[in-house]
This record gives structure tokens, sequence and C-alpha cells, in this order.
């Protein structure tokens, strides 16, 4: 008997006490919040209430690494390709967005965060573009976690975004061809002067990257993970992040 709780107090330290480098915490993380409607499903619930739930994974998420000093965190909340649901759930998002910008917004700020966002925010309802303006004016200057908001984001969009924005840089003459580089490219999507994610974490047991950072994951690390957004939490994060600390990252080189 007394082995026998041995067995499980030692299992449980195991999980709930992940040991990460902290020299080697990942400098950008981004996520792919899958499996809201699935874990809705599961309880008899409509999917907006899935949705729901998964805004408590954001807040854990968030505040975990801001505590683990991770500089970026992306988060794709909604693809250019979920404007293809039903109205009802495209307005079920928008609205939770809305309000989790009200009610987060304290928060978020006293803990240093900046708030910003990728993706063509002009298409969004104009009372999220009302909040995300206001939360990144008064967010701009904290030192904290960047938390970027992939919303209305589609990486091929970006893609095309940032070449009609060069040809017409080419075509005032700004820059010339030849100044054309990878370098400069990175420059013109949504993401800008940000590091490339060094670790894309993807949960619901979908293994694919649905159209999100296409360029910036070349040399992204990926997880994958079967538990839905919303059961997702903080030593989930650092199972991903552990991972990751054992990787070797060669970049094509050899060591
Ligand atoms: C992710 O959960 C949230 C968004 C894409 C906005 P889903 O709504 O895709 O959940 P599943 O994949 O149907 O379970
Ligand atoms: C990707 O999830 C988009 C977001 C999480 C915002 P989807 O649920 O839309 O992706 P697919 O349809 O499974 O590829
Ligand atoms: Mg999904």
């Amino acid at each position: 008997m007394k082995k026998l709780f041995a067995f499980f107090k030692k299992n449980k330290d195991t999980k709930d006490n992940i040991e990460l480098d902290k020299s080697k915490i990942p400098e950008h993380i981004a996520i792919i919040m899958d499996g809201n409607g699935r874990w809705a499903k599961e309880r008899n619930l409509p999917r907006a209430l899935g949705h729901r739930a998964g805004v408590e994974a954001i807040r854990k998420v968030v505040k975990e690494c801001n505590n683990l000093g991770v500089k970026y965190l992306t988060l794709y909340a909604f693809s250019t390709e979920n404007w293809n649901r039903p109205m009802q759930e495209v307005e079920s998002l928008m609205k939770l967005l809305v309000e989790y910008l009200k009610n987060e917004f304290e928060e978020l700020n006293n803990n240093d965060v900046v708030i910003n966002s990728i993706g063509n925010i002009s298409k969004l309802p104009r009372l999220c573009r009302v909040e995300l303006d206001k939360a990144y004016e008064k967010t701009k200057n904290n030192k904290g976690l960047v938390l970027n908001l992939a919303l209305n984001y589609g990486g091929r969009s970006e893609i095309v975004d940032a070449v009609k924005k060069i040809s017409l840089d080419l075509k005032n003459k700004k820059i010339s061809e030849d100044e054309i580089t990878e370098d400069l490219f990175s420059k013109y999507l949504y993401t800008g002067e940000m590091p490339d994610p060094d670790l894309i974490i993807r949960p619901s047991g979908e293994l694919r990257l649905s159209n999100f950072l296409l360029w910036q994951s070349a040399y992204s690390e990926l997880w994958f993970s079967d538990i839905n957004w919303p059961d997702f939490h903080e030593e989930e994060l650092k199972s991903a992040i552990a991972d990751y600390q054992k990787r070797d990252r060669r970049f094509g080189k050899v060591k």
C-alpha cells in the first residue's frame, strides 16, 4: 500500500513539476487554439460555449508565458477561412473577442503585457476594432510579454499583402529590386520585426498548420497534443517547452 502511494505521488510530482531550463525558454511561441467545438460537443453544449471555455485556457497560458519570460505569444484566434462558418458562430466569436479585451485589459496591462495583432483587422466588426485600438494604444509602452492575436489571419493572404506592399514601394522607387531579400520580405509581413516562432503548438489532435504563419514557420519546432484547447493548461504548455528544449535545431547545418 505504501509503495502504491509512493508510486502515485512520484508520478504526480513528475507531471506537476516539469523542470525547465530557464536559459532555453523559446522567445516566440505560437498556438493554434483548436478543439473548442469538439470540447462543447462532448458535453452536449453549443459550440459558442466551447469558445467561451477556451478563454480560460488563454488566461492560463498568457500568465504562464509571461512568468516564464517568453517574449512573444501568438494566438491563432480567427482565420481567413473561419468566415465560412455559420454566421451565428462568427458573431459569437467576435462578441467574445470584445468581451475578452474589455474584461482582461486591466489584468493584462497590470502584468505589463503588450497587446498586438496580426491579420486583416480592417474587416473585423467596428466594435472589435475600437477595443483593439484602445488596447494597442494603452499597452504599447509595456515591457512584458507581447500578446499577438491572429485575427482574420491567413498565411497566404499575408504573403500576397506583402507582395502588394513591396510592388508599391518598387513603383514609388522607395526600394530597388536588388534590395528584395528574405530579410526585407519578412519585414513586409504582418509580423514585421518580430522573430519567427521557435515553437508552434496545436492541441486537439489535428496535425496541420491550417494557413498559420506559413512563411515564419520555416524552421519552427512543432508540438501537437490530443487535448482540446479549453482543457489546455500550464503543465501542458510546460510539457511542450520541455520537449522543445530537448530538440536539436540544426537549421540545415551539420554539428
Ligand atoms: C478553434 O476551435 C476556434 C476557432 C477556430 C475560432 P474550433 O471551433 O475549430 O473547434 P473544433 O475544431 O470544431 O473542435
Ligand atoms: C485553425 O483552426 C484556426 C484557428 C484555430 C483560429 P480550424 O479549426 O479553423 O482549422 P481546420 O479547419 O481544422 O483546418
Ligand atoms: Mg477546429
